[in-house]
């Protein structure tokens, strides 16, 4: 009877145990300019390739210290570190300026670190030192909290920029040392049951809600089908492996390695795989733009073999509609970089609901109810 009662209490509160999620909605704004938040100099292409692009920013909100100050931050796959711009940040830091700032002497649960940080993305840079503060979001409280005050901010059209800072989700190491990442503090927190997350996005046409974040949790009625979980290829990071990647019938890569970054807008992969796209996409090159005509129907699909099951990505997802003197072109949203895997970013992530799992050291995809019709 006792052991009854036991595996009775045990079901009960397992049960209440797996409804401890923290959701937090994503909002989506065009911005001229996409993101590329991953760690490293990507090379001076990306910059210039970049410009002028149309694109979507997805960014949710956080509060920091005691009484909260309010920010918009992305919430980034592809990197682990957390910053805000800090209210000390000098006159002449516009980027910097023409954001909210975290003022240390405005918060009672803030304690100082002092050491000194530089971060490089694809992105640009931001520079700073460190405190430690108690962060909410989604109705919940996690102290402890070591993270970058910015003051030296150069990321590329950073006075464009809606978001005002970056939360890290990456399993990885940290760029400062002897502290917890923002995922592994707020596990080890026990703030979710389990350590994992799962990540929405629509595509949106205006601008508003625009997808969600759920810690400890996944939202079934937003894809369809069964989850596909495949094992992370590399400890501490969010990457899988692409077993093959065709165009059409034509095989364009093997056995490559792809980072699922949601603080990356577009696809990017190595430059050579590129070049075998581009050999068989009817277009021409303008400069550094690949031109094409927006005829969706002369285009390929793109299709991903990993763990054994094929993900598309459709003209339609990949094709961006530019105005160039007057005249409406297309071009792509596949970009070279000088990296040996791809990155597969908001618009892959808008086509497949993810789920980031921490603890099996895996990664579910299905595709999202956006698709399905
Ligand atoms: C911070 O955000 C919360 C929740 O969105 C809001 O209620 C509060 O007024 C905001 N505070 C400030 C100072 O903007
Ligand atoms: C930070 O807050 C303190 C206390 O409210 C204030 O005196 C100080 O001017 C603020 N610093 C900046 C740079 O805004
Ligand atoms: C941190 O950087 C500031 C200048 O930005 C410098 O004055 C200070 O000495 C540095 N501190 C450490 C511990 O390196
Ligand atoms: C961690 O700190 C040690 C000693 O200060 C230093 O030698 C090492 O390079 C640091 N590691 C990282 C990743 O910053």
């Amino acid at each position: 009877m006792a052991r009854i009662q036991f595996l009775l209490l045990a079901g009960l509160a397992l049960s209440f145990a797996t409804r401890q999620q923290l959701r937090v909605p994503l909002y989506s704004r065009h911005s001229p300019m996409p993101n590329a938040f991953i760690d490293g100099n990507l090379g001076r292409g990306l910059h210039l390739l970049l410009t002028n692009r149309e694109n979507v920013e997805y960014y949710g909100q956080i509060a920091m210290g005691n009484p909260r100050q309010n920010f918009s931050v992305v919430f980034d796959t592809g990197s682990t570190n957390t910053w805000l711009p800090s209210a000390n940040c000098p006159k002449d830091n516009q980027a910097c300026q023409t954001h909210r700032r975290y003022n240390s002497s405005r918060s009672s649960t803030y304690s100082p670190n002092g050491r000194n940080f530089t971060l490089n993305y694809g992105s640009g840079k931001v520079k700073g030192y460190l405190s430690q503060d108690t962060v909410h979001f989604s109705g919940a409280d996690m102290p402890g909290l070591i993270f970058g005050e910015v003051l030296i901010h150069q990321l590329i059209k950073s006075n464009t920029l809606i978001f005002d800072g970056l939360v890290g989700l990456g399993l990885g190491n940290l760029a400062w040392n002897n502290t917890t990442p923002f995922l592994k503090l707020l596990c080890n927190q026990n703030l979710v049951n389990e350590c994992m997350f799962s990540v929405y996005l629509q595509r949106t046409e205006d601008e508003g809600v625009g997808g969600e974040i759920i810690f400890g949790g996944v939202d079934k009625s937003r894809f369809t089908g069964r989850l596909h979980y495949v094992p992370i290829a590399h400890a501490n990071v969010w990457k899988l492996t692409i077993s093959k990647a065709f165009a059409g019938t034509s095989l364009i890569d093997a056995n490559m390695d792809a980072l699922l970054d949601t603080g990356t807008s577009y696809i990017l992969m190595p430059r050579q795989t590129y070049d075998n796209l581009l050999a068989i996409m009817p277009g021409e090159s303008k400069g550094i733009e690949y031109i094409l005509n927006c005829r969706r129907n002369a285009l390929p699909h793109i299709q991903l073999i990993i763990g054994g099951k094929p993900f598309y990505l459709a003209p339609k997802d990949y094709l961006i509609e530019v105005e160039l003197e007057f005249k409406i072109i297309c071009i792509t949203a596949f970009v070279p970089v000088n990296l040996d895997f791809w990155v597969l970013g908001d618009i892959f992530l808008r086509r497949y609901y993810t789920v980031f799992d921490a603890t099996g050291k895996r990664i579910g995809l299905a595709e999202s109810v956006l698709n399905a019709k």
